[in-house]
């Protein structure tokens, strides 16, 4: 019965923060998975928020995926005011170049006429990988980078469909399925009550790397994510700001 009162999006939005219990969210008209112009909008509506919280000096930890690559479309050269470095927020070669971090941090730099780095490992590497990769000169100067990002901008993503996007195994696939797994985030996965049963061995951003970082936008839209948006809000840090668009947020408040 609360959908009868609302209509208007700062309606919604109220609404959706209180039922999640964060900070803020942000819903922009449309179904973004129904229209790249609503995709462009979730973009466009997190920039504008981010801008806000700049300061003189700021380095933006990014992941990948379509919904990071909206973001990087939407932005501008007048963004890039301050002093900009964008960082990917984790390892994660193995996916499409097109949606990796790496590229899309190249492209948020081109876009704001700011500064990057790239982390050029894979998105899932072995112990013994993992414990050289960091004693990597090259590497660890963009590891701390990542560790000392003021925004984070991560996407969220629906956990079956991200392991096969990935060149995920098929014990982790076993795993992640029996384990109910429903969301996505920074190579992390979650079930339904927001508890982490998988994630992903590589070097970047980790968890207790979260609570830190002063400005965290978790961005995501579209009917098939409902679940997962749901899911992962339940374990997003109570300061995560949400943008997603109308269509998730009737659902959720819907129940
Ligand atoms: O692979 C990077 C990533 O940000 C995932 O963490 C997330 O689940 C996914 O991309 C979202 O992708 P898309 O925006 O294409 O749905």
């Amino acid at each position: 019965h609360i959908m009868r009162d609302i209509s208007g999006l700062p309606e919604l939005e109220d609404a959706l923060e209180s039922l999640l219990d964060v900070s803020q969210c942000i819903v922009v008209s449309g179904d973004s998975e129904e229209s790249a112009w609503v995709k462009s909008e979730l973009g466009r509506a997190c920039l504008n928020s981010i801008k806000s919280h700049l300061k003189d000096e700021n380095i933006i930890a990014v992941t990948g995926g379509t919904t990071m690559a909206a973001v990087a479309d939407a932005l501008t050269p007048d963004f890039g005011g301050k002093n900009l470095l964008f960082v990917p927020a984790r390892g994660g070669i193995g996916t499409d170049i097109k949606n990796q971090a790496n590229t899309i941090c190249e492209k948020m730099a081109e876009k704001s006429q700011a500064d990057h780095m790239v982390l050029y490992v894979p998105d899932q590497v072995s112990e013994e990988v993992y414990n050289s990769f960091i004693q990597e000169p090259s590497i660890r100067k963009v590891l701390g980078k990542i560790k000392s990002a003021n925004i984070l901008i991560h996407g969220i993503g629906d956990a079956l469909t991200m392991a096969k996007r990935r060149n995920t195994s098929e014990e982790d696939l076993q795993k992640i399925i029996q384990e109910k797994a429903v969301a996505e985030a920074f190579g992390y996965y979650f079930n339904e009550n927001g508890d982490i049963v998988h994630s992903v061995q590589t070097v970047g951003l980790q968890l207790e790397d979260l609570e830190k970082i002063s400005h965290i936008y978790a961005v995501a839209g579209g009917a098939t994510k409902v679940k997962a948006i749901k899911a992962y809000m339940k374990f997003a840090p109570k300061h995560t700001v949400l943008v997603t668009d109308e269509v998730v947020t009737k659902s959720i408040l819907k129940g």
